[in-house]
C-alpha cells in the first residue's frame, strides 16, 4: 500500500504547474496554516416546507479530507450539494444563509453555477460512467469546457491521479461500462478531476463497492487531498476515522452537532449525542 502511495505521490509531483507553496510545505513537513476554502454561515436548506438543514456554520480547510457523518436523512447529501449548488437542480429546494468559496458567496446573483461546478466537482454513490469509451469519459469535461488542447496528456494524468492508468492503459477505447465497479468509480473520479477542479465532493463513493475496491478508494482519497480539498459523505465510521482530517457529525433534523479534528471527534467528543452515535447507540 505504502509503495503504491509513494509511487502515485511521485507521479503527482511531475506536473510543475500544480505545485504550490502548500505542496512544498507538505513535502518538507512544515506545518501549514489551515485556510478555509469553503465556509458556510447560518446555512439552512428547505425542501418545500420541510427544513433539512438548520443554520450550519462550518469552515472546511484546504487540501484536507473533511468527512460528513450522521444517521440517514440528517442532511449530509443536502449539505454536500449546497457547496456546488447542485440543490439548484431540485425544484422545491431553497437555500438561506451563505456559503463562501474563497470568500465569495456562491449564492450571489453574479455566480454562474456551471462555472462553480468546474471548480467544485462531484462523485456520486453509484459509479455512473457515460456509455462511452474510457478515454472519452475522462475527456468529456475537458471538451465541454473547451479545454481540448493536449487532451491525451490530460486524460492520462487524470487516470494516473485516480490510480487507474495502469489497469486501463491498453484499452482506453473500450467502454467505461465494461470496467469493474471499483474501476468505474475510479473512472468517475478521473472524470471529475480531469478539468482540474479545486474541490471534490464525494457522496458515499465506496458504499456500493466490495472491500478491496473500497480500500483502493480510501487510499485514493487520502492521496487526492495532497492536491485537492475533499469533502466526503460516508456511513462508515471506521472509514471516516481512517481517512479524514476533520469530521462533521450531523444529527436528525439537520443539525450540525459537532465539527472538529477527526481524532477529537472519535476519541473525545464534546456532545453526548455524538458520543452515542459514534459508539453505535443509535443511528
Ligand atoms: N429532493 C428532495 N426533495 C424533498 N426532500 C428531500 C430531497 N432530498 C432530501 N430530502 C429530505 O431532506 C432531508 C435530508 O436528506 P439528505 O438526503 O440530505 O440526508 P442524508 O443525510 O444524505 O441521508 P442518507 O444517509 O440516507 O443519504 C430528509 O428528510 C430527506 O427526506
Ligand atoms: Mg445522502
Amino acid at each position: 500500500m505504502e509503495t503504491d502511495r509513494a509511487r502515485l505521490a511521485s507521479r503527482g509531483g511531475e506536473d510543475p504547474d500544480r505545485r504550490t507553496a502548500s505542496d512544498r510545505d507538505r513535502r518538507s513537513g512544515t506545518p501549514r496554516a489551515e485556510e478555509p476554502v469553503i465556509e458556510s454561515r447560518d446555512l439552512s436548506v428547505f425542501y418545500g416546507e420541510e427544513q433539512a438543514l438548520q443554520g450550519i456554520d462550518m469552515s472546511i480547510p484546504e487540501r484536507r479530507v473533511t468527512a460528513l457523518i450522521g444517521p440517514s436523512g440528517c442532511g449530509k447529501s443536502t449539505f454536500l450539494r449546497s457547496i456546488n449548488r447542485m440543490n439548484d437542480l431540485i425544484d422545491v429546494a431553497r437555500v438561506e444563509g451563505e456559503l463562501y468559496f474563497h470568500g465569495k458567496n456562491v449564492y450571489d446573483d453574479d455566480v454562474d453555477p456551471v462555472a462553480l461546478r468546474r471548480k467544485i466537482g462531484m462523485v456520486f454513490q453509484k459509479p455512473n460512467p457515460f456509455p462511452k469509451s474510457i478515454f472519452d469519459n475522462v475527456a468529456y469535461g475537458l471538451r465541454v469546457q473547451g479545454k481540448d488542447d493536449d487532451v491525451e496528456r490530460k486524460v492520462r494524468t487524470a487516470l494516473e491521479r485516480a490510480a487507474l492508468l495502469d489497469e486501463v492503459e491498453d484499452r482506453l477505447d473500450e467502454s467505461g461500462l465494461d470496467l469493474s465497479g471499483g474501476q468505474q468509480q475510479r473512472l468517475c473520479i478521473a472524470r471529475a478531476i480531469a478539468p482540474d477542479p479545486e474541490v471534490i465532493l464525494m457522496d458515499e463513493p465506496a458504499s456500493a463497492l466490495d472491500p478491496v475496491a473500497t480500500s483502493q478508494i480510501e487510499d485514493l482519497v487520502e492521496e487526492l487531498a495532497r492536491e485537492y480539498t475533499v469533502v466526503i459523505v460516508t456511513h462508515n465510521m471506521q472509514q471516516a476515522a481512517r481517512i479524514s482530517d476533520k469530521t462533521a457529525v450531523f444529527l436528525t433534523g439537520g443539525y450540525l452537532a459537532e465539527f472538529d479534528d477527526t481524532s477529537k471527534i472519535f476519541e473525545n467528543p464534546q456532545n453526548q449525542r455524538v458520543e452515542d452515535y459514534i459508539t453505535g447507540k443509535f443511528g
